[in-house]
């Protein structure tokens, strides 16, 4: 080999982000097979045909070239677990995974992208890997997002910002996804509603939740000032302030002014955590470009006088 240095090579080949599948089989005396591989490419529109590359060094080699036909199970952005158990070299890799069926007796994975049942053409060298034609027989596809491979690590597709959502047809009259303001409201009623709930059932009031947020801030504020601050009707924030001195969440000072004492920022912690896991919840599956852009841009128009 000339001085190319392998690893570098691996990086270099990593920089081509590619979706994840999981090829499946049958091994000539009915055991199932089945193992990760991104070198799946399609090949040929007419005849259908694809093409993926194996290690020579799998366990599955003889087995697969033997196998009449094979399944390429395209994962989902919600698959990573799917794809590192069929990763690794294990006789039990189909343990506890859900099957669906198959005309062709192949083991096909339940909730994937895609699949593609295909007939085993056969096989040509390609190094230290054995390239694996197939000619398509079936497939089907379903409408999740894919699960993707880049630079040695696994991520989410997203459309580039950098490309124009389709233009409304003319004449078409703008709906209210078209408005700002209906589309802000509608996401905060859509995510905040099953939060609020939460919290709730874990018997914090939104008011308490909000007035603790806001006091951890700007600490020594009156009632009054805290209602005007988180928008919430003075009534309302007494009531709150009351249950929360009561029960040793807030010290007032001499001056009516309130602050946090130990206990408070206890439940304040507590609420912070259930955010930020309720956050990610909602926001699995998109990118981390997607969420940098979405806060930049809420922040711009909180912000806008200043930008
Ligand atoms: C993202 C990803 C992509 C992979 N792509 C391939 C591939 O294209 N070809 C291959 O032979 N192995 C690939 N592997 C490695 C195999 O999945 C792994 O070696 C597996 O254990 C082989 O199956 P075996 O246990 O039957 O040998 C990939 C692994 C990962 C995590």
């Amino acid at each position: 080999m000339n001085d190319i240095d392998a690893r570098e090579l691996r990086n270099c080949f990593g920089k081509f982000a590619t979706g994840i599948t999981v090829i499946t089989a049958l091994a000539p005396d009915g055991t199932k097979i089945g193992l990760t591989v991104n070198s799946f490419s399609s090949l040929s529109l007419d005849p259908p045909m694809i093409l993926w590359s194996l290690d020579k060094r799998s366990n599955s080699v003889d087995a697969l070239k033997a196998a009449p036909y094979f399944a390429v199970n395209v994962l989902a952005s919600d698959q990573m677990e799917l794809s590192n158990n069929f990763a690794s070299p294990s006789d039990e890799k189909f343990v506890g995974v859900d099957l669906i069926d198959s005309d062709y007796d192949l083991p096909l994975l339940s909730e994937t992208v895609a699949y593609l049942e295909c007939k085993n053409s056969g096989t040509y060298e390609g190094g230290d890997h054995l390239i694996f034609i197939g000619e398509v027989v079936n497939f089907k596809i379903g409408d999740k997002k894919p699960l993707l491979y880049a630079n040695g690590q696994y991520a989410v597709a997203a459309r580039h910002p950098g490309t124009k959502l389709a233009d409304p047809v003319i004449g078409e009259k703008a709906s209210s996804d078209d408005f700002i303001i209906p589309l802000l409201l509608r996401s905060f009623w859509e995510i905040s509603d099953p939060f609020y709930q939460e919290l709730l059932d874990a018997g914090i009031p939104v008011a308490h939740a909000r007035i603790l947020v806001h006091l951890s801030h700007t600490p020594k504020l009156t009632a009054r000032q805290i209602a005007d601050a988180i928008r919430v009707d003075i009534a309302s924030v007494s009531m709150s302030v009351s249950w929360l001195c009561d029960n040793g969440h807030l010290t007032k000072l001499d001056n009516d002014c309130l602050i946090l004492s130990d206990q408070g920022h206890i439940l304040l912690s507590d609420v912070q955590c259930r955010a930020e896991r309720f956050e990610q919840e909602v926001l699995d599956g998109y990118s981390a470009e997607e969420i940098d852009l979405l806060k930049s841009m809420l922040r711009k128009l909180i912000y806008r006088k200043d930008v």
